[in-house]
């Protein structure tokens, strides 16, 4: 009997979203939301919200562990914050980011680190690079491990790129192209955009049969995805120039601990209600 299929709107789903959900809404055209989150209050209230894919980011590097960019993180850092979200959550897919040198090495590196976040939880792994990380990929997913692949503006490669530019112009999209349809072939379940122009990521969203999902690459992706902190406006500065915030975070927390901080020092909390008899 063919199962009734959730939908990946308004936390809804009764069960845990898969990556076959997530193809059948790409075949039905259907966009979804993946936002990262690090830490369980988040992961269980983005679950409630309905966000069916969670990305336990490297991008904990510059959002939690107090790195300038994603290149320290490592496997030893990771597992503790994807053990957290996969413990928090019931409905999103858990993606676990395989961090700068924890896959390059070769596939059996590659197994051996992806192995260890399933095993705390997560469903699926994200690793960045095209045709020359083909033989991990192809290994994972032969050993029963999701992968969802990563393109463009690779920060873990921050350092060959020169900077957080925009990848994949001119002749670079086309290369761009067939890196994608390499880790389609080789089994990927999706694919992140980061940072390209927005026609190319429409193209290769089009030639793909599998999701894409866009940050900073236009509206023609299938899903997108966004780093929460900067979604919320906790990070400081206005962002990058893709960056929508939803929310003024970074205000209400400091007007919240001002706020707390004047009524210490005036004697105004803890007030008798605060207090045991
Ligand atoms: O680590 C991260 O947050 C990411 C997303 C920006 C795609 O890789």
């Amino acid at each position: 009997m063919s199962e009734q299929l959730p939908s990946l709107y308004g936390g809804v789903t009764s069960r845990r979203v898969t990556v076959n959900d997530l193809q059948r809404a790409k075949d039905a055209g259907e966009r979804w939301a993946m936002l990262t989150s690090y830490d369980m209050l988040t992961a269980a209230l983005f679950d409630d919200a309905g966000i069916p894919v969670l990305l336990v980011g490297d991008s904990a590097g510059n959002n939690v562990l107090g790195h300038e960019t994603t290149v320290p993180v490592t496997m030893d850092e990771m597992v503790p914050l994807v053990r957290a979200v996969a413990r928090s959550t019931k409905r999103s897919l858990v993606v676990a980011d395989l961090p700068f040198g924890s896959y390059q090495g070769s596939p059996e590196q590659a197994l051996t680190n992806a192995v260890r976040f399933l095993q705390v939880g997560a469903q699926a792994v994200k690793l960045a690079g095209g045709r020359r990380v083909l033989p991990q990929v192809e290994l994972l997913v032969e050993s029963g491990v999701p992968v969802m692949g990563h393109l463009g503006l690779t920060p873990q490669s921050v350092n060959t790129l020169g900077g957080y530019r925009v990848q994949g112009r001119g002749e670079a999209g086309d290369r761009l192209l067939e890196d994608a349809l390499a880790l389609q072939e080789a089994g990927a379940f999706a694919l992140v955009l980061e940072v390209v122009p927005g026609d190319l990521a429409e193209r290769v969203s089009k030639e793909l049969r599998i999701p894409t999902v866009g940050i900073g690459a236009g509206a023609g992706c299938d899903a997108q995805v966004l780093v929460w902190t900067d979604m919320a406006g906790l990070t400081p500065g206005p962002g990058p120039k893709f960056l929508k915030r939803y929310a003024d975070l970074r205000s209400v927390l400091t007007e919240a601990a001002t706020a707390y901080a004047d009524d210490v020092r005036e004697g105004r909390y803890p007030s008798q209600e605060h207090g045991y008899s």
